[in-house]
């Protein structure tokens, strides 16, 4: 693919802070954390909208870490809505009162996604690695109250796909509108709890058909259920393919294709202080990396389904061999996969380690 056959991204994931208050043993983002003090000012995210409208993105995910912990949240989102972008915030729901969500909504906020750990306080706060339970469920009456559409997200492993109709059904009793049912991604920190998180195959053909229950006895909340990969024998097509659908922007102005490949060596990330995003999407190094299909060996080279996964997740292929390059080892013809069905059936771990040093909680 040449730079002037590049389609425009849709998507923009605006990690505005990764300051978060709680410590799921699954976070997505990097291991080494922005600081504070390096994070963009709501005057460059303002430029960033304003570059990423002009590309022709149309949604962003105000996302972090917790975006509240921002005093300047308001001046963010005013500035994507200005340049007339679809914003929405993905929070933990603590700190999310009805006077915040009020300046949200007047700046042009459009939609909240909430994050829930499991279905009761003690297993939600154990998960989260803080208690937080009542915030959330506050924070749910905030949302819905506003009138506002209203997601929920749960990322599922072992220690909660057990309780997924009761999920479910305090998403119902809270409003929501679609609950994404996120089966847990294993690379960051999610790969360091893999044995405390996978899951058996019995618990995830039970939790499909807790789903199909529901789908056929209601319409409301959408379910969106998330591939479990480590299972299925096919990898996901991570991001929509490469440099395909959504640029992230992370806190300190780094540019990459998706929210874990800051783990990937050698990419030689972008920054948007630097560059503007134009040139970021279409002509940087690290966006063209793994875009397409030419970068492709074997098997995948070959595979009728290149331009159905794209090869699946660079980032799992990096964080399971150490190169990005190959074809992920969740794919049953990978090399690799060897990597995956060992996991599957090593012996599970009881406790979480949480990202903040030293703290460790068995439950
Ligand atoms: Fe996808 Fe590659 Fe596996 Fe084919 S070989 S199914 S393209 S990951
Ligand atoms: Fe980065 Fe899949 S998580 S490409």
């Amino acid at each position: 693919m040449t730079t002037a056959d590049v389609p425009p991204p849709w998507g923009l994931l605006a990690e505005v802070t990764h300051a978060c208050p709680l410590h799921c043993p699954y976070c997505s983002n990097p291991l080494e954390l922005v600081r504070p003090s390096a994070e963009l000012s709501a005057a460059e995210w303002t430029r960033v909208f304003a570059e990423a409208a002009e590309l022709g993105i149309v949604q962003a995910h105000v996302s972090g870490g917790e975006p509240l912990l921002r005093a300047d949240l308001a001046e963010i989102v005013a500035a994507a809505h200005r340049s007339g972008i679809y914003t929405q915030l993905v929070t933990s729901g603590v700190g999310l009162t009805a006077g915040r969500l009020a300046e949200l909504l007047a700046a042009g906020l459009n939609s909240v996604q909430l994050s829930l750990q499991d279905a009761r306080r003690p297993g939600s706060d154990l998960i989260a690695g803080r208690v937080s339970y009542t915030e959330k469920e506050e924070a749910a009456g905030v949302i819905r109250d506003a009138g506002v559409p209203f997601g929920l997200n749960v990322v599922l492993h072992r220690r909660n796909l057990g309780n997924l109709r009761e999920i479910i059904e305090v998403g119902a009793r809270w409003g929501a509108d679609r609950i994404e049912l996120a089966n847990t991604q294993f690379y960051g920190w999610a790969l360091r709890n893999r044995a405390a998180l996978l899951p058996t195959r019995d618990q995830l053909d039970a939790a499909k058909a807790v789903v199909a229950a529901w789908r056929a006895e209601r319409d409301a909340p959408e379910l969106v259920w998330v591939l479990p990969d480590y299972y299925e024998g096919v990898p996901k097509p991570c991001m929509g393919g490469w440099g395909a659908r959504t640029i992230t922007v992370g806190p300190d102005g780094t540019a990459l294709p998706c929210p874990a490949a800051y783990a990937i060596p050698g990419l030689d990330a972008p920054n948007v202080r630097e560059r503007p995003l134009g040139w970021i999407w279409t002509e940087s190094p690290a966006f063209n990396a793994y875009r397409g299909t030419g970068w492709m060996s074997e098997p995948c080279r070959s595979c009728p389904r290149r331009e159905v996964d794209f090869g699946g997740c660079r980032c799992q292929a990096h964080a399971l061999t150490g190169d990005a390059a190959r074809t992920d080892p969740a794919c049953a013809l990978s090399p690799d996969h060897d990597l995956v069905r060992a996991a599957t059936e090593a012996p599970r771990a009881d406790e979480f380690v949480y990202r903040r040093p030293g703290r460790s909680v068995s439950g």
